[in-house]
C-alpha cells in the first residue's frame, strides 16, 4: 500500500496525473439535470474507440488489391478466427456511429448547445461530422464489392463535375481513369491513416473546447453564473463519480443493442450491409440502384433533387456548410427548446425532411419522388433562412434563474 502511495506520488511529480484527474474529473463540474441526451458523447468516444481496435484487426488480414480485396474480405468472414465477429463490429459500428452522432448533434439543436460560447466547440464537432463522412465513404469502398465499386465510380465522378480542375481531380482520387487497385491503396491510406489520425486530434480538441466552456443543459442557463462561496457552480455536480457511473450505464445499454444486431441481424436487412456488396465489383455490372448508405442519403437525395449537376453540388455543398453558421443564426434570448414553442415547431419541421430526404436518398430514381425532395430541400434550407428572423421575434417562455432538477 505504502509502496503505492509512493509510486504515486513519484509519477505525480514528473506527469500531472492526479492534477488531470481533478480538473477533468473530480473536480469538473457539470450541470446536475442531463438526461437522456446527455448519453451520447461518450458513446461516440467508445464507438470511436471501438472502430479504430476493430479497424487494426482486419487491416491484418486485409489486401488493397483490386483482384484480392473482396476475397480477402471473404477470407476474413470464412477463414480468420472471429473473423466474421470483427468485420461485423467494424461495419455496425459505422452505422452505430452515425446513429450515436446524429442523436448528439439533436441534443445541440434542441437545447441551443451551439450558442455562444460554444461556438468553436459546435464548428469542432461539425468539422467532425464533415471528417467522418469521408472516412465512411473511403471504408465503403475498400471491401470492394459490386455497391463499393459504383458508389465509388458515382462520387468519384462527382468531382469531375467540378469546372476546369474536375478531370485532373478524378484522376487524382483515382489514381488512374477507372477504380482499380491504385484507388484502394490510396483510399485504404486515408482511411486507415490520414483520416482516424485527423478524427483523433479534433476529438481532442472538441473536448478541450467543451472543458474550457463547460457544458450546456437541457435548461440552456449557464450553471457558471450561480455559484457557491468556494466558487463552485450551484447547480453543478462533479462528473466523477455521478456522471461517470451515468455514462458506465449507458455504455452496458448501448453494448448490449450492438451485440444484438451483431449476433442476430448484422447486415440489418440491407441497412447496414448491403446486398449487392456480397458480389464482387464487376464494371459491367451496375447494381439495380446504386445508392449510399442511410446516414448519407439525405445529401445524396440533395443531389438528384437538382437536374443541373453543377446546381446539386453547390446545393450539397450549401446544405453541408450551413450548419456551421448556427451559432449567429440563432438570436432568440433563450437557448433550450423547453422555452420555445416556435422554435420547436421549426425543428419538427427541420427533423422531418431529413427523414424524407433520407429516405428518398435511398429509393431508386425517380420522377415521382422529385416533388417531395424538393419541398424538403427547401424546409431544410428554409430553416437556415429563417431562423435569424424568427427567432429574433418568437414567443419565449419564462426562463428560469438556476436549472430545473
Ligand atoms: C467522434 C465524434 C465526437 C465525440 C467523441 C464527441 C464527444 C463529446 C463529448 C464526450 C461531449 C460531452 C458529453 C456530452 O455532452 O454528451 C461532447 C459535447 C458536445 N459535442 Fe461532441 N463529440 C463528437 C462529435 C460531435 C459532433 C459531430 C458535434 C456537432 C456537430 C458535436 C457537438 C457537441 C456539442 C455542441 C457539445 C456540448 C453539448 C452540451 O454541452 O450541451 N460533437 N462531445
Amino acid at each position: 500500500m505504502s509502496n503505492n502511495r509512493s509510486f504515486w506520488v513519484w509519477i505525480n511529480e514528473r506527469l500531472p496525473i492526479s492534477g488531470f484527474l481533478k480538473a477533468s474529473m473530480t473536480e469538473y463540474y457539470a450541470p446536475k439535470n442531463f438526461n437522456f441526451w446527455y448519453f451520447f458523447g461518450s458513446l461516440a468516444l467508445l464507438v470511436l474507440v471501438l472502430q479504430i481496435f476493430s479497424g487494426i484487426f482486419l487491416l491484418a488480414h486485409y489486401y488493397s488489391h483490386a483482384n484480392q480485396a473482396f476475397d480477402s474480405v471473404q477470407g476474413i468472414m470464412f477463414d480468420v478466427k472471429w473473423g466474421w465477429l470483427v468485420r461485423y463490429i467494424h461495419a455496425t459500428g459505422a452505422s452505430m456511429f452515425f446513429l450515436v452522432i446524429y442523436l448528439h448533434i439533436s441534443r445541440a439543436y434542441l437545447y441551443g448547445s451551439f450558442r455562444k460560447p460554444r461556438e468553436v466547440l459546435w464548428i469542432l464537432g461539425w468539422i467532425i461530422y464533415i471528417v467522418l463522412m469521408a472516412e465512411a465513404y473511403f471504408g465503403y469502398v475498400l471491401p470492394f464489392g459490386n455497391m463499393s465499386y459504383w458508389g465509388g465510380e458515382v462520387i468519384t465522378a462527382i468531382i469531375g463535375s467540378i469546372p476546369v480542375v474536375g478531370d485532373w481531380l478524378v484522376s487524382i482520387v483515382r489514381g488512374g481513369p477507372g477504380l482499380g487497385g491504385a484507388t484502394l491503396t490510396r483510399f485504404m491510406a486515408f482511411h486507415v491513416v490520414l483520416i482516424p489520425l485527423l478524427l483523433i486530434v479534433i476529438v481532442v480538441v472538441h473536448l478541450v473546447a467543451l472543458h474550457q466552456v463547460g457544458s450546456n443543459n437541457p435548461d440552456g442557463i449557464e450553471i457558471s453564473k450561480k455559484l457557491d462561496a468556494h466558487g463552485r457552480p450551484l447547480d453543478g455536480i462533479p462528473f466523477h463519480p455521478y456522471y461517470t457511473v451515468k455514462d458506465i450505464y449507458g455504455i452496458g445499454v448501448f453494448l448490449t443493442i450492438f451485440a444484438i444486431i451483431i449476433l442476430f441481424a448484422p447486415t440489418f436487412h440491407g441497412l447496414i450491409l448491403e446486398y449487392d456488396n456480397y458480389i464482387p465489383a464487376n464494371p459491367l455490372q451496375t447494381p439495380h440502384d446504386v445508392t449510399p448508405a442511410w446516414y448519407l442519403s439525405p445529401y445524396y437525395a440533395i443531389l438528384r433533387s437538382i437536374p443541373s449537376k453543377g446546381l446539386g453540388i453547390l446545393t450539397l455543398g450549401a446544405s453541408i456548410m450551413l450548419p456551421f453558421f448556427l451559432p449567429w443564426l440563432d438570436r432568440c434570448p433563450a437557448k433550450s427548446v423547453r422555452y420555445r414553442p416556435v422554435y420547436f415547431a421549426m425543428l419538427l419541421a427541420l427533423a422531418t425532411s431529413l427523414l424524407v430526404l433520407g429516405w428518398i436518398g435511398m429509393q431508386p430514381a425517380s420522377p415521382a419522388l422529385l416533388p417531395p425532395a424538393r419541398i424538403a430541400l427547401g424546409v431544410y434550407i428554409g430553416f437556415f433562412i429563417l431562423l435569424p428572423i424568427i427567432s429574433r421575434f418568437e414567443p419565449v417562455r419564462p426562463v428560469p434563474d438556476r436549472v430545473r432538477s
